[in-house]
């Protein structure tokens, strides 16, 4: 069953979301709903909680008890915003967060509807518009407002799309684009962490990000996802299953132990090369001498998978450098036996660890075709990186 989260803001339209909650219920969703505090006076909360059999959220805290928009946003699979006013669209265009219903819009990663509704002249005045295009160019959809007359007793264009027709909106955009489904995608993600005694570790500054953000894409086009996960601190997508590990040795079991029914792997982890040679069952104390650590190889998991995958298995890797770099991830892309590599350049600004952008070139091994890309948000990389997926599939 798919959830959808219904944010209701401040309009007269308000009423009809009684209408739309029930259509979603009877159609087989689940379906929590957010309102502003502005809402609630054109409809009850009770109305809605009833209809949902969900709790309905207004504040951000209710007896003590926080509501986690982060959380709210993770459970959605769309979070639509029927009626959307043009105060609620101006905020979420800039990034203002003064109630529940914006900053779970600001941490969502789910697909965003907005149904807008308003008074013709609100709805024509250039702001609006402005904000409404700004919105679509960040992906938030926009489910086009119909003509008639409205609450002002105006007529003209303004009015919040029938619940019928907004249902018909949601379930398109729920098959549109399953390019994957039915494929088993198995991702290695975040960095890995080698223990040297109770309290220390050797790692890298992998944030996890780009593993998480194509995760949460293949998720979106239907795909079965499984994470095999290192240490990280980046919320995950509730539909992924997820295997957490720490060492590489623990992530190549995890991959090997599952390897088998998967269709595609995703090698997006930055896993450690090197390992202690021995971990210490206490704590290291220091003296007055330098140390050395003598550090073994751990096993290069891309590459043993390359060896052992069946031939209709497709492996993605991802290569970092900093110096001769297409040469490099060409190297990588054979001798892993790769049928894609990703390759990010330390040397671009805002590509890498830790940013919320990247800038990769994508090398297929079907045909050798290197595409480079723009700088942009890890979630439009996972895009064009499944994009490039779609045409070896094809
Ligand atoms: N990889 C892996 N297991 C390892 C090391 C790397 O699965 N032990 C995967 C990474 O997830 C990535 C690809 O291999 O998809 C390239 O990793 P990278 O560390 O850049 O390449 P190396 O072969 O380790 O080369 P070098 O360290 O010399 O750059």
């Amino acid at each position: 069953m798919k959830n959808i989260l219904l944010g209701i803001t401040g309009s007269i339209a308000a009423y009809k979301a009684a209408y739309l909650v029930r259509l979603f219920v009877k159609n087989d969703y689940n379906v929590k709903v957010i309102m502003t505090e502005s809402a609630t006076e054109f409809i009850s909360p009770l109305t809605l909680s009833t209809l949902s059999k969900n709790k309905v959220f207004v504040e951000f805290s209710e007896n003590g008890e926080w509501h986690s928009h982060v959380e709210l946003g993770l459970w959605a699979d769309i979070f639509l915003i029927a009626p959307a006013t043009a105060n609620t669209i101006s905020k979420m265009n800039n990034g203002i967060a003064d109630n529940l219903l914006l900053t779970t819009y600001l941490s969502a990663r789910c697909p965003v509807i907005i149904a807008p509704a308003m008074d013709l002249d609100m709805w024509q005045h250039a702001s609006t518009q402005n904000n409404v295009k700004q919105l679509k160019d960040v992906d938030v959809d926009v489910i086009s407002v119909s003509k008639g007359e409205l609450a002002s007793g105006l007529i003209g264009e303004g009015r919040m799309a029938e619940p019928e027709d907004i249902l018909l909106y949601v379930e398109d955009k729920f098959t549109q684009n399953k390019t994957l489904l039915g494929k088993k995608i198995l991702i290695t993600a975040g960095p890995t962490h080698e223990k040297l005694d109770p309290v220390r570790f050797i790692g890298n500054r992998s944030t996890g990000k780009m593993g998480i953000a194509l995760a949460e894409e293949c998720l979106g086009r239907g795909a079965e996802v499984t994470i095999v996960l290192g240490p990280v601190s980046i919320p995950v997508p509730s539909k992924a299953r997820i295997i957490n590990v720490e060492s590489a040795e623990q992530m190549a079991n995890a991959v090997f132990d599952n390897m088998s029914e998967q269709n595609i792997f995703i090698m997006a982890a930055a896993v450690a090369d090197y390992t202690p040679q021995s971990i210490s069952d206490v704590k290291i104390k220091k003296s007055d001498d330098d140390l050395s650590l003598k550090l073994k190889r751990t096993i290069d998991i891309a590459k043993v998978l390359g060896r052992k995958k069946s031939q209709n298995q497709i492996m993605i890797g991802f290569a970092l450098e900093t110096d001769s770099e297409l040469l490099n991830a060409k190297e990588k892309l054979a001798k892993k036996n790769f049928d894609m590599i990703v390759l990010n350049s330390l040397n671009d600004k805002g590509a890498g660890f830790g940013h919320d952008t990247n800038k990769v070139t994508i090398i297929s091994s079907k045909d050798n075709k290197i595409s480079n890309y723009e700088l942009k948000s890890k979630k439009k990389v996972a895009k064009d990186i499944l994009d490039e997926l779609q045409v070896i599939l094809s």
